[in-house]
């Protein structure tokens, strides 16, 4: 996997420049000066500066783990998000102006295809979140395919453009799995790397379908973090040489380095 960029020591506190909605997402966009550039694939820790952690009604109080969307020329950083739980739902509030306390970049993201091979990319729901920063980054030479599961959510794919779309309900575009969209196009190009990240039943048929073909797939998979710098070990997640903390060793592991995705 790519080497890590390194976070500056401890959180910073930076302002939230722009809050909008994409279909059922969230976007939350914040300058950061003072951080490096991050590699896609890389994740933040997020809390809010106020109401969060201290009261009845203030449940969140460890920051809460996200990839980076996007980073924009100037340092700007967007993040998605999706609703729910306490966590995401005070970070849903927050709108220009607001404190957000930031930590990051953290882990380590993807690494280029190997042997020349061409980029498919591969996002469910939320999921699509680093892939957008990793398709801004790969160019147009890249293929995009996200599953969502209605038209509400579908909306999340203007965020990556020329993305290819599945959904569950067929409200847009392929009626099924986007695993469906990835099986085809593997037919086409079985010469391809697959970049996937996703809820664990999607990354795990990426994994089963890409080991079966014979394809290299990286996959960008979640664990509930509440440090994120290797610190907490509760974010360990079994692989075929023992276990590894996500935060530090991932959150984007070779789909060959695990059994299955749980
Ligand atoms: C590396 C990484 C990157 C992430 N990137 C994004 C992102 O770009 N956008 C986004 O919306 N979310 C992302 N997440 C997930 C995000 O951290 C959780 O949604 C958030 O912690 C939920 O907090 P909460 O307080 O709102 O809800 P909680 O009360 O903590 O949880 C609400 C529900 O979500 C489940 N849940 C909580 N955390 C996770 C998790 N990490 N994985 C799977 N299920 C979970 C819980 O079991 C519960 O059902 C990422 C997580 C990781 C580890
Ligand atoms: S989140 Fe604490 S060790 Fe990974």
């Amino acid at each position: 996997m790519s080497q890590r960029t390194l976070a500056p020591f401890g959180r910073r506190l930076v302002r939230v420049s722009d809050h909008r909605r994409v279909g059922a997402y969230d976007v939350l966009a914040c300058a950061d000066p003072d951080g490096p550039a991050p590699d896609p694939g890389q994740f933040y820790m997020l809390a809010a500066a106020e109401r969060w952690g201290g009261g009845a009604d203030e449940r969140p109080f460890l920051p809460r783990a996200f990839s980076v969307l996007r980073r924009h020329p100037g340092g700007t950083l967007d993040f998605l998000l999706e609703d729910v739980g306490p966590g995401t739902a005070r970070l849903c509030e927050l709108r220009a102006g607001d404190g957000l306390w930031l930590l990051g970049p953290l882990g380590r993201g993807f690494a280029p295809p190997r042997d020349g091979r061409r980029p498919i990319l591969a996002g469910g729901g939320v999921g699509i979140a680093p892939l957008a920063i990793w398709s801004d980054a790969l160019g147009p030479d890249a293929v995009v395919l996200l599953g969502f599961r209605d038209r509400p959510h579908a909306e999340g794919a203007a965020l990556i453009a020329g993305a290819r779309v599945a959904t569950d309900d067929g409200a847009r575009g392929h009626h099924g799995l986007v695993t469906d969209l990835l099986a085809a196009e593997l037919v086409r190009d079985p010469g391809a790397e697959v970049y996937a990240c996703g809820p664990p039943p999607m990354l795990e048929a990426v994994r089963a379908l890409c080991a079966e073909r014979g394809v290299p797939a990286q996959l960008a998979l979640e664990s509930g973090m509440a440090c994120g710098f290797g610190a907490c070990f509760g974010c360990v997640v079994p692989t075929r040489g023992g276990y590894v903390r996500l935060c530090v060793d991932g959150p984007v592991l070779d789909a060959a380095e695990l059994e299955a995705v749980a």
